[in-house]
Parts: C-alpha cells; structure tokens; sequence
C-alpha cells in the first residue's frame, strides 16, 4: 500500500495534547497539529486504515496557578479552554477521529487502572524523600508552584520540573534560590512517599531499542536528545504529586496525591482510543501489525520516547511507537512564541480574521515547517506565500484551465487525441508526482512534500504557457482539445494530492470539477476526467491578500510589544548615597512661566520665559513633543536648577535646567508644586 513502509495493518496516529489553560496558537499548528494531520489525511487516500488522536491535557500545575489566579476552579478553567481548542481545531480542519479530554471519568478510569496494574506488579519504586513545602501555603510544592536558577544555563525563571530556556527536564531539587510560586516565600525541604518508576532499570534496552534500532529512522533532533537522555544515566522518575488536581493515585495511604500529569497525559491517548472504539481498541494498541506514531513538538521528546515508552514496556503487553518525529519551535516575527507575553498568532483569532482562508495557514505553516531546525513566520512571508504562491501558482493554472474549458466547450472535458512529444512528456512526468510526494510524507518530510505538489502546478503552468491553447483555438481546434484535456487531467491530479495539505481547495475543486472520491492510487494517471465530463463554473481557489490586511497583524504585534515593554518596566537602580552638602549645592527653585515658545528649526525643543523672582530668566527645555500646546503652559509653576552652567541650544541661551519626571514609556512630565507658591523660593 505504501511507498516505503512495512505494510502494517492500522496506524495509530496520536497528536500531544495541549494544555487546556490557553488557546492554540502557530507554534502548536507548525510543530504538531499540521504534519500529523498532513500525514493521517495522506494515510487514510492511501486506503489505510488509521486512527487520529487528540484531546486536551487538562491536569498540572500550571492549570491550577490560573485558576487560582482568576479566582475560579481548575475545572472552569479547562471546560473554558477545552472548547476554544476544540472547537477551532475543527474549524481548522484537523481531522481527529476523536479529540476528548483527560478530566473525564473514563480517562480517570484507564489512568488509574494503568497505575494500580503496575503498583501490584511491583514495578514503582516506593520512595521517601524531602521535597520543598511553602509553610505559608501549607502545601508541597510540585512541578511549576516552584520557581529558582536553573543548574545548566542560570535562567532564573526555571521550574520544578523544566526549564524552559535550555529545556532541560528538572527536579525541583535541582533549581538554585528555590522560591514558592504560590507565596514568594522560601520553602523548606519536608518528608512525603512517593513513586518512583525506575528509569536507571530501563536504560539497557531503551538504549537498544532507540539508539541501535532507530538509529536510521529516526528524525536527527530526536535520536540526538534522546541519545544525550540515556549517555546522561537514566534516573528513577517520580510519577506521583502531592496535589489535589489531577487522578487520585488508586491506593491506600496516598491521600492528597495525583498521578504526575506526564504519566496520566500520555495514557490519554489509550483512554481515548478506548472511548473511540469501544471492546475493539486494544489492537490499535497492542498489535504488531498497528504503527504507532507520535507527533510531538521538541519539548515533549524526552516524555514521548522514554517516559511513556518505559511505562508501556512496564505493562508489558504495548507496542513501542515506530516513530516521533518531533518537530523544532518555530517563532514569531523573531521572537520566542509566548502564551505569557501574547506573543503569538492565535488559531481561533485567525479564524476570526481570515474566514475561508485555512489553506493559506497551512500552506505557510507546513512550507515553512520547524522540521530540521526553530523557523520564523512573519506575517509577510505569509502574505508572499499566498499571493505569489497559492495565488499565483495553483490558483492560476486551475483557472486559467477551467476557464477556458467553458470558453471553448462549455465547460465539457475535450477529448484528446495522439499527442505531440510534449504533451507525452507532460503525461509523463504527472505520473512520477503521487510517487514522490508520498515518499517525502511516509519519511516526514512534508516542506519537501508540498514543494513536489506546487511543482505539479507548476508543471501545469508551464505547459499551458508553452502550448498558449487560447491561440490555438481557431486555427489547430484538435491540438487545442488535446491541450485542454491533459490540463484538466493534471488539475484532477492535483484535487487528489494537495487534498493532504489543503483540504478545503481540494473539496472545492472536487466540487467544481464534479470529481468522484478518489484513492492516491488515482493520482497519476492522465484519464481521470472523460471526454464529456461536465464541470461547474470556475470560482478563484484563493484571493490576493492586501498589504493593509497584513499591516492590521503587524501593528497588532507591534502594540503587544509595547505593552510587554512596559510590562516589563522596573524604576532604575538607586544611586549611590549623596551627603546633605552635595544635595545642598544643587540650588533648586520654582519659577512661574511668562511665555513659552517652540524653538524654530528645533522640532524637540521648547522656550521657557520665567519669572524665577530674580528678574527673570530663559531656559530652553526638550519637551516639546510632549506639549504640542506651548501657549497652554503659561501661568503654570515650574522647578528648574537654577545654578546649572548657561549654555546655548539653537541659538538660544538657556540659563538652567526645568525639571520633569521621566514616565514608564519615555514621556518627560513637567514637575510643578501643587500649591502656588512665590516664585524664586527653594526647593529642597
Ligand atoms: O507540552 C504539552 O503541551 C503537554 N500538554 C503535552 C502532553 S502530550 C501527551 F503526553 F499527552
Ligand atoms: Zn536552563
């Protein structure tokens, strides 16, 4: 069935589950959510048979610090996000064949039971150990509720249980300067029991398994971080929390302890599949003959290749996942993707912006997909990508061949008759395409993918442009019919491969073109549509994207910038101390303004005329840009040094300094008494 792969039965086809405390954005689309679709869509035209999973992870720390943020429960938090995920996922056309989520009972059910089984095996180790505890809080302190230095890079913004500047997995044990997240304060080490699955056990066949057998096969960044994992020594994983949110642990004497969010998430993809197919689900699961692919973003790998594959081999009765190809992170206008700054693209405010135009996202996602290394998406690139690509390239050549189809036929597939060399050649090199597009998706290459199916458009273009048929009508009619048909044949082709990609074009020109369903084993061949065949009337497959409309995005995010940086303001250090004589020499004074004037030439600057009770003075000041109305400051008091050395700005002798406080965003505020007060007194 498939070009390059053992011919499995079934796939099981699992996407990570995003945590449900903030929507989707571009980094999860490019990262997971594109490729596992790309390639389960691709899949199911080759006839496979194939599950999708999905589903929201709705345990962990950080779940429960929102909710305690905005005063509400964990539960609100994940139905509100569970929804705005799910509901633009569909709307996005990611076709999950099921997509739940891990609060509900029947996913409680299966994680318990899979923790109860391997309790009973004997397979955890039972641990005492000291673990941090806010005495103010009164609770342990799991995962993300600490905060401290990270060992490896000193990021001071480190977890308990990552840091997310190298990425390093850590304990919270490990961090330097610990600080509680919930109270600020330090915490203390406490004795609590957990368990532990005994990774150090693993690491002979785990190293067989990933670093012999999947040596070849595996995507480089994922081989390499798992390979630096086990040269590292494997440690016993702690798979147990003392939190109130998340799957009880199924014992007796665990009070107040959960599963560990990383050990129930990845049984969501078993409970799941028990949810979708009933009594029938374990051979998706425990088959030879099932594929199971795991499509993760790069933070997920240590998780997805050694965690959850040794709790698996822990039950004993699991496949391992044939592959995880893991993609990089991609970033924003150059920028890390941030929930936390809003730096990001938002899927469901995509939608909202761009209705009708899923496609153009995940055409520029995928063509610029983070598969060997972190990528950048600027809303220009996104712009190019549709008008000068989808547009231009696909767009033009489905046109230009459906309308003159109803030019010359209305709208009736010509018949072809014995062609030129050229047209042979065309034919066949449209039969190569399925081919070598779905090679490059079975090894996960997908930019490589799209790129072999615009050059199938490509290809169209360009014989349409070298045989110019819309000349040929009249004098040679034969040669134009022949033309016309090996266009329209390729235009079917492409209904079939760029169906993966951009499924929505694809049901569009199926239903302008009046196609029948069609396998990937159709693709290829040049007698799809029959003389005869009846197609509707042409309608554009995209539409230029208008500088002003990618200038909203830009301006949007240039605002979110501003706003991160005054966020991030903090007032400067204190100076070193002064004594009362040097704050003695500064002679500080208030004046009443007389005039005030913009100096000519000088767009900065104003001119002060003041009555510093002394017979007057001028002093010229820059702050012109934050008082356009210089006449309105007349009558008003202001403080000035008044033994600042005389110097000329402009032309114009300024005798001092006017005083003004400069505000978070750079604006410079006059300083005035709130009384009025005689002009020419001290200030001090
Ligand atoms: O990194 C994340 O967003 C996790 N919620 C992924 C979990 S994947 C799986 F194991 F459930
Ligand atoms: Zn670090």
């Amino acid at each position: 069935m498939l070009y390059t792969d053992k011919q499995y039965k079934r796939f099981t086809v699992t996407s990570a589950l995003p945590y449900a405390n903030g929507p989707v954005h571009i980094g999860h689309l490019a990262g997971v959510y594109v490729p596992a679709d790309v390639y389960v869509r691709y899949l199911r035209a080759q006839g496979a048979d194939v599950m999708f999973i999905g589903g929201s992870d709705e345990h962990g720390v950080p779940i429960t610090i929102k909710a305690r943020k905005e005063g509400c429960t964990p539960q609100d938090i994940v139905d509100r996000y569970h929804k705005i995920i799910k509901d633009s996922f569909a709307e996005f056309g990611i076709s999950f064949d099921i997509y739940s989520r891990t609060s509900s009972p029947e996913h409680h059910a299966t994680a318990s039971a899979y923790f109860k089984k391997l309790y009973d095996e004997g397979k955890f180790v039972e641990k005492v150990s000291m673990q941090y505890y806010d005495e103010e809080a009164h609770q342990f302190l799991a995962d993300r509720y600490i905060t401290g230095t990270c060992p490896h890079c000193g990021n001071d913004r480190a977890y308990g249980d990552q840091c997310e500047a190298c990425g390093t997995s850590l304990n919270a044990t490990d961090l330097i300067n610990p600080k509680s997240a919930l109270s600020g304060s330090k915490p203390v080490l406490k004795e609590t029991k957990h368990w532990f699955l005994p990774l150090d056990q693993d690491e002979p066949w785990l190293r067989q398994w990933i670093l012999e057998s999947h040596k070849a096969d595996w995507k480089v960044n994922v081989y390499g971080q798992c390979k630096s994992w086990i040269d590292a020594g494997l440690q016993p994983r702690a798979v147990t929390r003392d939190l109130d949110w998340g799957v009880k642990v199924p014992i007796a004497d665990a009070d107040g302890k959960v599963l560990y969010v990383w050990f129930d998430a990845p049984i969501g993809y078993i409970s799941f599949t028990k949810q979708l197919k009933g009594d029938d689900w374990e051979k998706w699961w425990k088959d030879q003959d099932t594929k199971l692919v795991h499509f993760i973003g790069k933070d997920n790998i240590v998780f997805h290749c050694i965690i959850f594959p040794s709790m698996l081999h822990a039950d004993g009765s699991y496949i391992l996942p044939a592959n995880v190809p893991a993609n990089e992170f991609l970033n924003l206008e150059g920028d890390k993707i941030s929930t936390s700054r809003n730096w990001a693209v938002w899927l469901h405010e995509y939608l909202k912006d761009f209705p009708g135009k899923q496609d153009v996202l995940r055409y520029t996602l995928c063509s610029n997909a983070p598969e060997t290394k972190d990528n950048d998406f600027t809303w220009k690139d996104f712009q190019l990508k549709n008008n000068s690509e989808l547009v231009a390239i696909l767009g033009n050549f489905v046109n230009r061949t459906l309308v003159l189809t109803h030019k010359f036929y209305g709208g009736k597939v010509p018949g072809r008759t014995s062609g030129t060399p050229m047209d042979d050649e065309v034919v066949k090199e449209l039969a190569t395409f399925p081919e070598r597009i779905g090679r490059s998706i079975e090894a996960y290459r997908f930019r490589e993918a799209l790129a072999e199916m615009m050059n199938l458009a490509r290809l169209g273009n360009k014989y349409l442009t070298d045989t110019e048929p819309w000349k040929l009508a009249k004098s040679d009619p034969e040669r134009t019919a022949t033309v016309l048909n090996i266009s329209l044949q390729i235009c079917a082709n492409l209904a079939i491969v760029c169906a993966p990609f951009l499924p929505f074009t694809a049901d569009k020109m199926h239903r302008i073109m009046n196609l029948p369903a069609m396998g990937w084993r159709d693709a290829g061949r040049a007698d799809l549509l029959m003389e005869g065949h009846q197609i509707d009337q042409p309608e554009l497959l995209f539409e230029q994207i208008a500088d002003e409309t990618i200038q909203a995005q830009v301006d949007r995010l240039l605002r979110t910038k501003e706003q991160n940086a005054l966020n991030a303001w903090q007032p400067a250090e204190v100076k070193d101390n002064v004594t009362i004589d040097d704050f003695g020499r500064m002679d500080i004074r208030v004046a009443t303004v007389l005039e005030c004037t913009k100096v000519p030439k000088a767009d900065k600057l104003l001119q002060f005329k003041l009555d510093d009770g002394m017979g007057g003075r001028t002093i010229v000041s820059g702050i012109a840009k934050y008082y356009p109305d210089p006449q309105a400051l007349v009558g008003r008091q202001v403080c000035f040094i008044a033994n600042f050395p005389p110097r000329k700005l402009k032309g114009v002798e300024s005798q001092g300094m006017i005083l003004s406080a400069e505000d978070k965003d750079g604006r410079l505020v006059l300083l005035s008494p709130s009384d009025l007060v005689t002009p020419g007194c001290n200030v001090g």
